[in-house]
C-alpha cells in the first residue's frame, strides 16, 4: 500500500465523501443517518488530527508558498471542530441535528476541494516522492494517537457560553 501523504489523505476524503452520499440518499433510514454522523465524526477526528499534527506543520515548513493556505485550513478545521463538538452532544431527534450536519457536510466538502485542487498539487510539485511517503507513513502511525472524541478547542466553551447567553 502506498504511504504517499497525499494519497493517504485523499483516501480519507473519499471515505467521508461516501458516507455523505449515503446520508443524502432518500432511502437512508433515520437510524442509519445517526450512525453515519457518528462514523463521520470519528473519521474527521482522526483525519484532522493527523493533518494538524503532521501534514500541516511539515508542509508549512517545507513549502512556504502554501503557508496562507495552511493557515486557512487550520481555521476551517476549527469550524468543523465546533460543529462536530455540538453534534457530538446532541440527540439525533433534535430539530437542529440534521441541518447542523448538512452545514458540516458543506464545510467539509469545500475544505476538501481546497486541499485537493488548491494546494495539494503545489505540495506534490515541491516535495519529492520519498519525502511524501515518509510524511504519509508518519501520519498512518499517528492515527492511533488521535483523540477518541472531538476535543474541545481551548477557549471554545467560553465562546459557546457567550453565544447562548
Ligand atoms: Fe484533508
Ligand atoms: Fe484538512
Amino acid at each position: 500500500m502506498s504511504t504517499d501523504a497525499i494519497t493517504v489523505l485523499k483516501e480519507d476524503h473519499r471515505e467521508v465523501g461516501r458516507l455523505f452520499a449515503e446520508f443524502e440518499k432518500k432511502s437512508t433510514s433515520p437510524k442509519r443517518k445517526a450512525e453515519i454522523v457518528r462514523e463521520v465524526l470519528r473519521a474527521l477526528t482522526v483525519h484532522t488530527h493527523i493533518e494538524d499534527t503532521i501534514m500541516y506543520p511539515e508542509v508549512r515548513t517545507r513549502v512556504p508558498e502554501v503557508e496562507d493556505d495552511i493557515l486557512e485550513s487550520f481555521e476551517e478545521h476549527h469550524v468543523v471542530d465546533v460543529l462536530s463538538l455540538e453534534l457530538q452532544g446532541m440527540q439525533p431527534d433534535d430539530e437542529r441535528f440534521e441541518p447542523k450536519f448538512k452545514v458540516l457536510m458543506e464545510s467539509v466538502r469545500h475544505h476538501i476541494e481546497e486541499e485537493e485542487t488548491g494546494w495539494f498539487p503545489k505540495v506534490r510539485e515541491a516535495l519529492g516522492r520519498k519525502e511524501l511517503s515518509e510524511i504519509g507513513a508518519r501520519m498512518i502511525a499517528e492515527r492511533e494517537n488521535a483523540p477518541a472524541k472531538v476535543p474541545e478547542p481551548k477557549g471554545l466553551r467560553a465562546a459557546l457560553d457567550a453565544l447562548s447567553e
